[in-house]
């Protein structure tokens, strides 16, 4: 397995993490005996960044991990790095009910994923979506006190912009910021890449595939579930879809000469943007896991990613990346 650091303060991880978002929620049903045998797996290969969320299917994600992790051997236990994301609100509906990220807030959700993890520390924690109404430097400075307790290894940030990136590392060190980055979501680019790489941040890029969208399995005809996100992101859409599959094509061509799949050359792409760069990816089942891990064998030269870069221009994907109402929540798209 080839590692990276995350950031100058951070720990090394695996060069691809695994994010078990879609093991517990948003993607439409998940077989849970073939989730713990994904995160066996992915173990078994050397990956030690696990991602999650607290609000992930409401607590199954983290027990769901923390399963995982106590029937894991003992060496790879002990290696796992737990990630983990808080502050969405829910109801007992499964409705989403805004961000809280006040001081006595963060410290709660931390002791309940301890709990629900069945783990002493949690190596990177932070608030998924920033809480307007609370100064960025609170909730941060409440993870840099549970730092301080031994209860968090590393602070982190999700989907914020340059400006809150900047006030966050000026309270206490931050070793990731979380947000989407692939071929067609390259929005992190301009401001928020360069904000990172001045201050010594590193990015654990998630949607590597846009949400399976530019693997190469999303089909045109796909049914979706009616609790699977997709079904009401705007890139899924009608004529959205249609035309990202189209770019999906022109991939697959640039894919194929090379000997590679779709996913494996989207998930390279993203890994030869940096060093600095880990890619998060969603496999659920042993066999796109399998694959994912071997975009860690793709090399793409200077040829190569002019290639990919033809097939799928910045800017290309239609629709954006986010529901109108939960673009509004995005610190990083302001
Ligand atoms: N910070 C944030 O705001 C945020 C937001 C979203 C996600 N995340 C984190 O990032 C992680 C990754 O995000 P994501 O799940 O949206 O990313 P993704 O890797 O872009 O998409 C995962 C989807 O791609 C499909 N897929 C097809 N081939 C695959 C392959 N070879 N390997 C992996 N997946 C393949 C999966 O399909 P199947 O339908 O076949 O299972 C799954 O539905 C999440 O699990 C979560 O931990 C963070």
């Amino acid at each position: 397995m080839l590692h990276r650091i995350l950031g100058t303060t951070g720990p090394q991880v695996s060069a691809l993490g695994l994010g078990c978002m879609g093991m517990s929620a948003l993607y439409g049903d998940a077989d849970r005996a073939e989730s713990v045998a994904t995160i066996h797996a992915a173990l078994d290969a050397g990956v030690t960044l696990l991602d999650t969320g607290d609000f992930y299917g409401m607590g199954h994600n983290e027990m769901l991990i923390g399963e995982a992790l106590r029937t894991a051997p003992a060496a790879h236990r002990e290696k796992a790095l737990t990630s983990v994301k808080f502050g969405a609100l829910r109801d007992p509906d499964g409705n989403w009910s805004g961000y809280d990220g006040r001081p006595a807030a963060v410290k709660n959700f931390a002791a309940y994923s301890l709990q629900r993890l069945g783990v002493d520390h949690i190596d990177v924690y932070r608030i998924a979506r920033v809480d307007p109404d609370v100064p960025i430097e609170e909730t941060v400075g409440a993870i840099a006190e549970l730092v301080e307790a031994g209860h968090v290894r590393h602070i982190g940030l999700s989907e914020v912009g340059a400006d809150t990136i900047r006030r966050a590392a000026a309270v206490a060190p931050v070793t990731d910021v979380q947000i989407e980055y692939s071929l067609i979501s390259r929005g992190i680019e301009d401001r928020i890449l360069p904000a990172c790489r001045e201050l010594g941040i590193g990015v654990t890029a998630y949607g590597v595939l846009s949400r399976g969208l530019i693997s190469g399995h999303f089909t045109r005809d796909r049914q979706l579930a009616a609790n699977d996100f997709r079904g009401h992101s705007p890139r899924f859409q009608g004529e959205n879809l249609q035309r990202n599959l189209d770019l999906v094509d022109a991939l697959r061509k640039v894919a194929d000469e090379r000997g590679a799949t779709v996913a494996q050359t989207a998930i390279a792409w993203v890994l030869s943007r940096g060093e600095d760069i880990v890619p998060l990816v969603g496999a659920r089942r042993r066999d796109r896991l399998a694959e994912a891990l071997g975009a860690l064998d793709v090399t793409l030269g200077a040829a190569d990613l002019a290639a990919i870069e033809e097939a799928v221009p910045a800017g290309a994907a239609a629709g954006d990346r986010y529901p109108a109402e939960q673009m509004a929540h995005l610190d990083s798209e302001h």
